[in-house]
């Protein structure tokens, strides 16, 4: 039985003192509403502190949004995973389409940080998705493939327990346009299908497969009936509590 894993990813946006009022606020209304999925939100590093102040010992978990390939050294400007241990982070996104597009990175760089990550224990939210060039060209499946045979390459079978996939479609991010459930379904099959030849029968069966890609309270349902999914990974919809608050009880 697959938990459902619901996560909030603030991009850039939320300063500290922003932060701490909101998560206050997303406490509460968590509490009073008696949702019981699995629970995330990754505020930007700086804000990490704030946020960690009202929801440590809470059942929502904080996150990063991205983190060095290093532990230490002379990598001017990087977070490393030895930093948000220390704040007592211990869940990180990695290879979210928005830091390929702009910032370069790739299947292989994604890899280091992932490996980097798994060999402190962290737990670790995949981004995978197509553009919607390689959509349309056809190349939905080996796209995805390469995301998952380079970027989960020697990952040990022990350590895919700390492993969620978020398939995000890029062209479905901030768009306000969505996969169809039926669209999701199939990459998510897909998706279950390449884990299990990587891996094994069992770890596929166990893996968590969110999806991103404008979730809102209205789509959250019908994403979520669909067997192979699994969570969401949510943006634009996961920085108000009044949007985000449906989607974390869409099972109500
Ligand atoms: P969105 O972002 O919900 O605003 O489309 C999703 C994501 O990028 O994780």
């Amino acid at each position: 039985m697959r938990k459902p894993y619901i996560a909030g990813n603030w991009k850039m946006n939320m300063a500290p003192s922003e932060g701490r009022a909101f998560a206050s606020a997303l406490l509460d209304a968590v509490k009073e509403s008696g949702a019981d999925v699995k629970m995330m939100v990754a505020p930007p590093f700086v804000t990490i502190p704030a946020v960690l102040e009202v929801l440590k010992d809470s059942p929502i978990i904080v996150a990063a949004q991205n983190m060095a390939d290093h532990d230490k050294g002379a990598y001017t400007g990087e977070v490393s995973p030895l930093f948000l241990l220390d704040l007592g982070v211990n869940t990180v996104i990695l290879g979210h389409s928005e830091r390929r597009q702009y910032y370069g990175e790739t299947n292989e760089s994604i890899n280091r940080k992932i490996l980097l990550a798994l060999s402190h224990s962290m737990d670790v939210v995949y981004c995978i998705g197509e553009t919607l060039e390689e959509r349309e060209s056809g190349k939905l499946e080996e796209v995805l493939s390469a995301q998952l045979e380079v970027g989960l390459k020697d990952v040990k079978s022990e350590d895919m327990k700390h492993i969620t996939i978020a398939y995000e479609p890029v062209w479905a991010i901030g768009t306000g346009k969505t996969a169809t459930p039926e669209d999701a379904e199939s990459a998510h099959e897909f998706i279950r299908k390449t884990v299990q030849s990587l891996f094994s029968k069992d770890i596929a069966e166990n893996l968590i497969i969110q999806y991103g890609g404008s979730v809102k309270a209205n789509n959250v349902k019908a994403l979520m009936a669909k067997e192979n999914i699994d969570g969401a990974l949510v943006g634009g919809a996961s920085l108000s509590v009044a949007d985000f608050l449906p989607i974390l009880t869409f099972d109500k």
